[in-house]
């Protein structure tokens, strides 16, 4: 028997119908053999946002389509595939429900092993797919639903250090580019805005950063934001261009000294418990803003500390991720059964006390 798995990968837990096939063989690095992302960004513009029922429906469309169109690029059939994992939450249900019944389907009809997969853990997990990160690592994880520092110890062992006590990071890109009337996602919007706007002209506040530890807000940012155009609106009767890229700049500034502030601090806490094994990842949709990922780079090599951020493509939700944890998943014996339920809510560290608010994907996890 080879130790050479191939795995097929489901994503659907929010906006993005991903199925992607990853091998691996002990001692080399993985392959992503294929990774097909299928976005509904026009589904959902007229709304301003994901609207859940919206989002499910297309899942189910789209899902076998790129399942196939997944197999197709790795030149491989199901009987080249050793498992099927599958999100199995936390997000939207409608979408999470459809990804599982789908792998179901598949697992059912070819006799394939079914692994449900946390899509956190696919986000956590990405560092040891992209740059072969070994165990253990300090995570921080951002996205459009989540926010929180993770000492990542295996496949299945994560411990919160600190989290958003509200919004999450990518939701109040989100925000600000609605207040601006910027497209969504909001973050490559704002990203691409600030990039001319001047970071000076408005200093926005930087939450929690006078209080103790690692968590995090975010909604008062965004109230902010609209405080300031509101009264740029009444004073010059509109917004000028240059006004939304200083908003932005601006913005993204308050964000990315909150966030590396924070990590500066879980740094310290994951470097007592592990002197001999520095090394920070981001991963997650906001993880792909290069104001952040600088930021993060120079904190950690002041601290001598290696640092990874994945490929863009990769930072934002895909079915790669989803096959790469389900593949640790099934190495460490790890296995569902046709009982696997859709989790709307799966925190990733059951032991620390739940934190509070609800992002795009519902309750935070
Ligand atoms: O990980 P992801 O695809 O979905 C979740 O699991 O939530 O993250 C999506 C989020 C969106 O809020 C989007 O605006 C944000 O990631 N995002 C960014 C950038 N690209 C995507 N935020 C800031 N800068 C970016 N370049
Ligand atoms: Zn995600």
């Amino acid at each position: 028997m080879t130790d050479t798995l191939t795995i097929l990968g489901l994503e659907s837990s929010c906006d993005d119908t991903g199925a992607a096939v990853v091998r691996h063989t002990p001692g080399a690095p993985p392959e992503i053999l294929s990774n097909v992302i299928m976005g509904q960004d026009a589904l959902h513009a007229a709304f301003g946002g994901v609207v859940p029922e919206l989002a499910a429906r297309a899942h189910v469309e789209k899902l076998d389509l790129a399942v196939e169109q997944a197999l197709d690029a790795a030149g491989v059939g199901l009987d080249r595939i050793d498992a099927v994992a599958v999100t199995a939450g936390p997000g939207l249900i409608g979408g999470v429900l459809s990804g599982v019944m789908c792998a179901k389907g598949i697992a059912a009809g070819a006799s394939l092993p079914l692994i449900g997969v946390n899509h956190l853990a696919g986000h956590a997990l990405t560092p040891r797919l992209t740059d072969g990160l070994e165990f253990p690592y300090l995570m921080l994880l951002v996205s459009g639903g989540h926010c929180q520092f993770l000492l990542v110890n295996g496949p299945e062992k994560f411990t919160r250090l600190g989290g958003t006590i509200d919004d999450a990071p990518g939701e109040a890109f989100d925000k600000t580019a609605r207040l601006l009337g910027l497209t969504q996602p909001g973050g490559p919007a704002v990203e691409a805005a600030a990039k001319s706007g001047d970071v000076k002209r408005f200093v926005f506040p930087r939450p929690m950063l006078d209080r103790p530890g690692c968590d995090l807000s975010f909604s008062g940012l965004k109230t902010a934001v609209l405080r300031t155009r509101d009264a740029l609106v009444r004073d010059q009767g509109g917004l000028f261009a240059q006004d939304r890229a200083d908003l932005c700049a601006g913005f993204q500034a308050a964000v990315a000294d909150v966030l590396t502030e924070k990590t500066r601090r879980a740094l310290t806490l994951y470097l007592e418990s592990q002197p001999s094994h520095p090394a920070l990842a981001v991963a997650g949709g906001v993880a792909a803003n290069q104001y952040l990922r600088s930021a993060l780079s120079e904190l950690a090599e002041a601290h001598g500390v290696r640092f990874t951020a994945p490929p863009l493509a990769l930072c934002t939700d895909n079915a790669a991720m989803i096959a790469w944890a389900g593949l640790e998943r099934y190495r460490a014996g790890g296995r569902d059964d046709m009982t696997l339920a859709a989790r709307p809510r799966w925190p990733l560290d059951t032991h620390s006390p739940a934190l509070l608010g609800s992002g795009k994907k519902g309750p935070k996890s």
